[in-house]
């Protein structure tokens, strides 16, 4: 190793850290508080509660954009009953399976083998004919008296990949010992019109929303989480407050506020600072924002990423840009590539699409007797412009 790596490695251990638990400020940490969601709490534990007399709660779907606390409020309801029914001998558990998991959900027979590993008994990865999988489970579940609870975490992912046949197979699933019911979390509210209108119904006996956190509230989950991750004195009131503001202006998600905390976190800790200053914070915003740009940037498809890119590049040149002059680069980078290019019509369409997206704006403005005409600009400014180009030359090979 290089000497002068080596010192760096040796003066970041020697330095005091301003972290106690970085944890705490990560989705893997489990809170054992959680702030501003009593209503919430509340509604699942009484659909829920009837599980304790062995009756069969009604099946519940949960609303909510990202990071507004779903999975972590479901989590502990489920946690709290299994300790009750234990207090009081009632065979109650909960599976919690997150579809969006990598060879759990992709298929009905990787789904039921999974419940079936989740209840202690295994099947081969594949081999066996859906039906057999199907089959042993039921065997199992109904095996004895008992009270299941079934979280299926991002329910939309099962959905995207199945369609509705398997959940008509989960709710629908005729028992003679066992009871059986279905939490179903989501964050896309479009879910139920996707769902067979048999599967709709069942699963949505009850429904619960979680509504984005607004600034106060973020406020003091930062503070909560702050006062495990950090040393005393490292992050003052101003900073969280500020945390919180900017995350509830964004879209109120709690797990991206608590991400901005720790890079803020992490940027003064590589400058050697001993509490965050409001410029870490600044920065870190600002990494998020790009981090966020480049998110949707890497999902466009070829035809909008030369769009953006031809965007990009004739804003240099001048302010105003028609739909025209946006073609016409484009057609020519397309040639230069040897891709076909779009008719006229359809890259107006793009364009549109990335208006939507806040990539850029697309205005339609009025020319009085000379008719309307659209003006195109950026949306985005900075940095971010120069990542972007980056990223469109590395697909684009130029
Ligand atoms: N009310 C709260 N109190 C304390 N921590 C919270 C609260 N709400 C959310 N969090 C924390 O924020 C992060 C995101 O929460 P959670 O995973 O429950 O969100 P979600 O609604 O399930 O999001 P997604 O739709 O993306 O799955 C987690 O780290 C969680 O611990
Ligand atoms: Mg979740």
């Amino acid at each position: 190793m290089q000497t002068s790596l080596h010192n760096l490695f040796e003066e970041f251990l020697k330095k005091p850290s301003i972290f106690i638990n970085k944890e705490a400020l990560t989705p893997k940490y489990n809170p054992r508080q959680i702030l501003h969601r009593e209503d919430q709490i509340k509604l699942l534990a009484q659909i829920l509660a009837p599980s304790l007399k062995f009756e069969k709660p009604s099946n519940v779907l949960i609303y909510g954009k990202p990071g507004t606390g779903k999975t972590v409020v479901t989590k502990y309801v489920c946690a709290q009953l299994e300790l009750s029914a234990k207090s009081k001998g009632i065979p109650l558990d909960t599976l919690y399976l997150n579809c969006k998991m990598k060879k759990v959900a992709d298929t009905e027979y990787r789904l039921f083998a999974y419940l079936c590993s989740l209840l202690g008994e295994q099947v081969p990865p594949t081999g066996l004919p859906t039906n057999e999988v199907y089959n042993r489970f039921v065997k199992v579940v109904d095996s004895k008296p008992r009270m299941l609870i079934i979280v299926l975490d991002e329910i939309d992912a099962l959905v995207r990949k199945q369609g509705s046949d398997v959940l008509y197979n989960l709710t629908r699933m005729e028992l003679e010992n066992a009871k059986m019911s279905f939490i179903g979390i989501s964050n896309d509210a479009t879910l139920k019109d996707s769902l067979d209108p048999r599967v709709r119904s069942s699963l949505s006996q009850e429904e619960i929303v979680f509504p984005p956190y607004d600034a106060l509230q973020l406020r003091d989950i930062l503070w909560k989480r702050a006062e495990i991750a950090f040393t005393k004195g490292a992050v003052d009131e101003v900073i969280i407050s500020k945390c919180a503001a900017y995350s509830a202006s964004v879209d109120g998600d709690a797990r991206k506020a608590l991400d901005l905390l720790r890079i803020a976190g992490e940027l003064a800790e590589r400058e050697n600072a001993n509490s965050i200053r409001e410029e870490h914070l600044n920065e870190a915003i600002k990494k998020m924002e790009t981090d966020s740009v480049l998110e949707i940037v890497r999902k466009l498809t070829k035809h909008s990423l030369l769009v953006l890119y031809s965007t990009i590049l004739l804003s240099k040149l001048r302010d105003v840009l028609t739909t025209g002059n946006v073609y016409s680069f484009y057609c020519k980078l397309c040639e230069s590539i040897g891709l076909n290019p779009l008719t006229q019509r359809r890259v107006s369409d793009l364009l549109d699409e990335l208006d939507v997206l806040g990539l850029i704006k697309a205005e339609v403005i009025s020319k009085g007797r000379y008719g309307r005409t659209r003006e195109i600009s950026l949306s985005i400014k900075g940095e971010i412009l120069d990542k972007i180009c980056e990223l469109t030359k590395e697909v684009f090979g130029i």
